[in-house]
């Protein structure tokens, strides 16, 4: 194990450091060359691969915002674990301090994820808050990822997309509507796909 990269940061008031460390080849596998993300993208190990994840400043509504990670190589990411889903959190929040949380277009108190609403949610069959939605990068799977905003997913049926919201600390919360539930740093929302915020991108590592 080699260690890529270190990212210290202040998570409320605790100081954390973050070690992204990538595997080398071990001796059973000395055929494949280890597979690796590019420098700048966070490198998640999941059983089924390793995913590379990046969160990008453009503010966009959704369907830009898939261009803006196609333009990578890359497609919207779902998030499989806590663990990813806060570190997607923590990128955005680093960007916001960077670059501001509002622009001309839209905001960056939040980042567009890969997932979308079954067509027949909220109204009809199972529609729990870990089925309403489903993933659509096509790498991603479980329902660990799906961590809501109290209340939420409220629908309509229109907010057929997800984000991720950003609080900047406890008390400057994600958005106003924030002052009255509980809206975690990291937690989920389900929204109208045209509004503009920032895009979280995924891709296999090669
Ligand atoms: C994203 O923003 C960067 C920097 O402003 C820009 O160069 C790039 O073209 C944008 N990507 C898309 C797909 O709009
Ligand atoms: C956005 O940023 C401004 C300037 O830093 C700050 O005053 C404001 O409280 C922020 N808004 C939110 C909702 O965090
Ligand atoms: C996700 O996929 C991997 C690899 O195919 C599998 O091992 C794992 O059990 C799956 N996890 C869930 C929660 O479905």
């Amino acid at each position: 194990m080699k260690l890529s990269s270190l990212v210290f940061g202040t998570l409320f008031g605790i100081t954390v450091v973050l070690a992204n460390s990538q595997y080398s080849q071990n001796e059973e596998d000395c055929s494949e060359e280890a597979k690796t993300c590019q420098e700048g993208w966070l490198a998640f190990n999941r059983p089924q691969g390793t995913w590379c994840v990046k969160v990008f400043p453009n503010v966009s509504n959704i369907w830009g915002a898939e261009e803006v990670c196609k333009a990578e190589g890359a497609t919207l990411t779902g998030v499989q674990s806590t663990e990813e889903r806060i570190m997607i959190a923590d990128a955005g929040r680093e960007l916001n301090l960077k670059l501001g949380n509002v622009t001309l277009e839209g905001s960056r108190l939040s980042v567009w994820l890969g997932a979308r609403r079954r067509a027949e949610c909220p109204n009809k069959g199972d529609c729990s808050a870990l089925t309403q939605f489903l993933w659509t990068d096509k790498h991603t799977n479980g329902t660990e990822g799906f961590v809501w905003s109290e209340t939420n997913p409220s629908g309509p049926a229109s907010q057929k997309c997800a984000q991720l919201l950003i609080a900047m600390d406890q008390k400057r919360l994600a958005r106003d509507w924030c002052r009255k539930i509980l809206c975690p740093h990291g937690s989920l929302d389900d929204t109208y796909c045209e509004n503009k915020q920032m895009v979280a991108c995924g891709k296999e590592a090669i």
